[in-house]
């Protein structure tokens, strides 16, 4: 599968010509001031939880390219609130055939306020199944025994982590995790951004090694296979 890292949190993946945007939050982002968010294209914008650091360019992408923003119900009427009406709202446990794969909402252990201090239910991750393969993205969260349910249902090629740690999960508990989800290789994200969050990759990829795992961690911008 086509994977394009965007800075902190954000990447998008193209399956079959489908492209589908996770948690934007680019122009904010002073590391990631080579992208241009007009260039982005998006069929969909999938949303974990409501943080500033994962919402903060929906609006501006979902406007441009009409894209379907997809997160939790408080989420998507906050954005239907501000005028965007092409989504789809889930809930925690739920899955729905897109026209792209099969997309679970599952549980995430964080917090989901928005940005103006609405509710923005509670934080998400999301399974993807499709013929190109599948995916777990964990959004924001610690680590936790729900992941092991996952695997009950889903054959994962792959998962994406967070692993700055303070915020969410670290190193060593993303390690725990691909373990409950039964992956070996593990996309890191949200690491760097700020000063809470700022790991020593090399040694990153040296721990997840240990543990015969792979660590991608891909320049903001890059577009790799995985
Ligand atoms: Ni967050
Ligand atoms: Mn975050």
């Amino acid at each position: 599968m086509e994977v394009t890292f965007y800075g902190h949190a954000c990447f998008s993946v193209n399956i079959e010509g489908k492209k589908i945007l996770f948690d934007p939050f680019i122009t904010p982002n002073e590391l990631a001031n080579n992208i241009d968010i007009n260039t982005i294209e998006a069929d969909y914008i999938f949303i974990s939880h409501g943080h500033e650091d994962h919402v903060a360019d929906v609006e501006k992408i979902a406007k441009k390219t009409n894209a379907t923003i997809v997160s939790n119900f408080e989420i998507v009427s906050w954005f239907n609130s501000k005028g965007l009406s092409n989504s789809h709202p889930m809930n925690h446990g739920g899955s729905w055939n897109f026209d792209f794969g099969k997309v679970k909402y599952v549980n995430a252990v964080h917090s989901s306020t928005l940005p103006d201090g609405s509710i923005g239910g509670n934080p998400g991750g999301f399974v993807v199944e499709s013929n190109a393969g599948n995916f777990y993205f964990a959004g924001d969260t610690a680590l936790n025994m729900d992941m092991k349910l996952i695997p009950l249902f889903t054959n994962l090629d792959f998962a994406i982590f967070p692993i700055g740690d303070n915020f969410t999960m670290g190193i060593e508990e993303a390690i725990v995790a691909a373990d409950f989800v039964k992956v070996n290789k593990v996309m890191g994200v949200h690491y760097d951004t700020f000063g809470y969050i700022k790991i020593d990759k090399n040694q990153a990829i040296n721990s997840f090694e240990k543990n015969n795992l792979t660590l991608i961690l891909p320049e903001i911008g890059e577009t790799i296979e995985i």
